[in-house]
Order: C-alpha cells, then structure tokens, then sequence
C-alpha cells in the first residue's frame, strides 16, 4: 500500500498530566511527521528523520500549521437518538419516555437505522472522532446497522443491543432470553470483524427485571473480554425509582455488583449523584465513570465531581463523553468545554492538557485499548485528527496573541467545533474530505 505521510505539529500525551506545566505527559514536535501504511503508524516523530525512513512514492500531506492528534474517543453515545437532540424536556425520566423511547422504537426497521448509521458515521468524522462506545435500540437491526456501517468505513467501534425488558413501551422490550440470544448472535457475528468491538449493554436497572440483569450475568461470564456498558446514578428521581425496584441493594451501584457487573470493562454513564461508599466500590472494581458534560447540562442532572473523583485516596477512573442525544454536541471539544465549566461551578480547575489527555489517551486506557489508540506511538491504528486553532475569524483574532501550547489547546476547546476539524484520518484514510 502506498505510505502517506503527515507533516505538521505532533501531539500526544504520555500520561495524565499532573498540572499545566507537565511537559513529561506530552509529547509535542513543533515539526512533525506521521507516516502511515496500511491503516497503521509505521514512524512518528521530527519531520525530516521520518521523512529520510519513508517510501520513495510516500503521498505527503503538509497539514502545517495545523496540530496533529490523535482521534477523538467518545465514550458514551446513542446511535438511535440522533433526531432526539433539542427534545425539550424537564429532566431525564420525562425525556425518556416523551420523546426517546419512542423515537428508538423506529429503529425495528432496517432502512431507517441503516439510512441513521450513515449520517452517525458522518457526524463522528466531521467532529473529529475516531472511535466511539455506543448504544443501539433494542432491536438486532439497529447494532447490525451499527456494525455493517462501521465495517465500511473502517473505523474502531463498540457498541451493543441495548436489553430492555421493562418501563419502557412495549415495541422497545425484549425478553431475558431474547436480549441474551440476541446479544450472542451479535457478538458471533460482529464481534472482531474489521475493527469491531461488541459491548454488552443492559440500558439501566430501572428497564431491566432481575431475570433480565441475570442473563446480562449470563453473557459477562461466558465473555469476560467485552465491555459492559450502562447509566448510574444520574438523576435523583432515577436514583429514587431504581433503587425501589430493587430494594435488597444497598444503593445503585450495589444492585450492578449484585450482578456481577462491576469490573474494570464496565462503563457507567453519567455518575454525579456517587456516595462515598459507591465511589469507593468503583475504585476498588477499576469500574470507568463516564462524564457526559453536554448531558448533564442540558438535561439538568447536576454537576459531575470529576476532580473529586480523580483525586481521592482511591480514585475513580474517568472517561469523556457526549450522550448524544440527551447530549447537545457532537463535538468533543464542546464537551470538554462545558466539563471545564462544570468544574468551574464546583470550584474546580480542569486544565486544557487534562482536557486533551482525557479525550484522546485517557478515554483509550478507560477502554483498555491504549495498545491500539489514543496516542500516535509506531505501531498503532493510524487515526488521526487535524485541529486548526485560527478555524473561525473570531478564532484566527485570538490566536493573534496566543503564546503557548496549553493556550492554543484552551481556545480550541473553548471556541472550537467541527469547523476546526480540518481533517479526520481513519485508518490511515482521509475520510472528512470525502463527505
Ligand atoms: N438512562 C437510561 N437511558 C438513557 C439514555 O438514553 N440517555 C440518558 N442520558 N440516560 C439514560
Ligand atoms: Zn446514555
């Protein structure tokens, strides 16, 4: 295959930074060059040493003074909510049942989550994103959708049948066995196929019965590598519902324990209203909390402690997330927008290197797969974002009196949205340009 090699400024971090003079955490070559083949980096580093190591015929694309970054890892989305963005609604319960559980009953048919698939995949590359962790409907249709769509384009995916058995109306419910069938049958057939990974995804406590929770046992020992992915303590009424359908746990997090569901491939949406005891058994299960700050903005939810939760005596693992469509923006800079203001409102400072780390490296080692992306280390997949800091008018006359690194980082995130993606590589392919 031809090699094609990037040339601008290279970032990737290393580890979470620590504060915002970390230089260790990252790694930043003012000139750059990443040489991809075959759908993988092969060299990273000064521009004119990877130069001298590719091909003769090597395509070279000069994205100066762009950075380069590795693609954005959303970690918590909803396929089948794309036309439930903007539903104006009070809080979550209501959101839910006036207007997303109906819209998910439409993905029984094929046409329309394959013609949706089409324009999720769009949107993920316009933004930016490379990989993301998300929910189907209930039906077998909408993850097969999913999973041919992402097949196609070539790009890391995870995602599942939601499993839903109850409290929801009645063309959004399967069956213990139907959502453990069903979910073997996806797994059989997607799973490991091009870049597909499949997650086992029981929605929430409150629409699954204890039967269903324990087929959801059922698939979580028989496959022990998959992801688990669910919501947690999100919203009081939420918390109040759920822990009355199952009053023998202690709290929310215990009925998952219950369960066998807590363990370090588990992915908990949303988790802002954590006591101490539940936080302290996510630490000590390695279980990941995922921030959907648009979210839990836009559905009034309430104010995430992220930076209480990283530095406790046992910290939480933390992710990064959009929720579209409880979630306003596809953009993971917009998300890491509000998740700064967030913390701003708890008296918190997240600063814009821990913004990045977070989308990039810290959401591929919440998923285990830091191996594979999240950095731009030889080796890995070649997926790879281009961010233009001057996108805007407004941008470029900031970025005027832009002086460092962590200040280019800060606007971009503060001002930015798709129009500063210039371009989005999957797998080696530039695929923005395309759309
Ligand atoms: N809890 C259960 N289902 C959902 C969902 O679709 N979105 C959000 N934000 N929370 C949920
Ligand atoms: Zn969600």
């Amino acid at each position: 295959m031809t090699q094609t090699l990037l040339r601008g400024r290279l970032l990737s971090f290393v580890s979470e930074p620590q504060s915002l003079t970390d230089s260790e955490s990252y790694r930043y070559e003012t000139d750059g060059g990443l040489l991809m083949d075959n759908g993988v980096i092969v060299e990273s580093g000064p521009y004119a040493e990877v130069k001298a190591k590719a091909a003769a015929d090597a395509v070279e694309i000069d994205h100066r003074p762009h950075l380069i970054m590795p693609g954005f890892i959303d970690m918590h989305l909803h396929f089948p909510q794309m036309q439930v963005i903007a539903s104006y609604a009070a809080n979550l319960l209501e959101w839910l049942n006036t207007y997303t559980f109906p819209e998910e009953c439409r993905f029984v048919e094929s046409a329309h989550a394959q013609r949706i698939a089409t324009h999720f995949y769009d949107e993920l590359i316009r933004h930016g994103t490379t990989t993301a962790v998300a929910y189907c409907s209930v039906h077998k249709t909408s993850a097969d959708a999913f999973f041919a769509e992402a097949m196609r384009r070539n790009m890391r995916m995870i995602g599942g049948k939601v499993m839903m058995d109850r409290n929801a109306p009645q063309g959004l419910l399967d069956t213990p066995q139907m959502g453990y069938d069903e979910t073997r049958e996806i797994i059989a057939e997607w799973h490991g196929k091009g870049r597909n990974h499949v997650a086992i995804t029981p929605r929430f406590a409150i629409t699954s019965t204890p039967a269903q929770m324990e087929a959801t046992q059922a698939l979580a020992r028989e496959f022990p590598d998959l992801h688990i992915q669910t919501h947690l303590s999100e919203n009081h009424d939420e918390i109040k519902f759920t822990c009355e359908l199952y009053p023998d746990a202690i709290d929310y997090t215990d009925i998952y324990a219950r369960y066998g569901l807590l363990g370090d491939k588990t992915l908990f949406g949303h988790c802002i209203h954590l006591s101490e005891r539940e936080a302290d058994a996510m630490s000590e299960a390695g279980a990941i909390a995922v921030h959907c700050p648009t979210s839990n903005l836009f559905l009034g939810s309430g104010l995430f402690p992220l930076k209480a939760l990283m530095r406790r005596d046992k910290p939480v693992r933390i992710g990064v997330a959009t929720d579209i469509g409880g979630g306003s923006s596809y953009s993971m800079l917009r998300t890491m927008d509000e998740a700064y203001k967030i913390q701003q409102l708890l008296g918190e400072r997240l600063n814009p290197l821990e913004s990045y780390y977070l989308m990039t490296l810290g959401n591929a080692q919440s998923l285990s797969l830091s191996d594979r992306i999240g950095t731009l280390d030889k080796g890995t997949d070649a997926d790879v974002v281009i961010l233009n800091a001057a996108a805007t008018p407004a941008m470029a006359l900031k970025m005027e009196v832009v002086k460092t690194l962590p200040e280019e980082l800060f606007l971009l995130q503060t001002m930015g949205d798709d129009r500063a993606i210039v371009e989005t590589y999957v797998a080696g392919v530039a695929a923005k340009a395309v759309l």
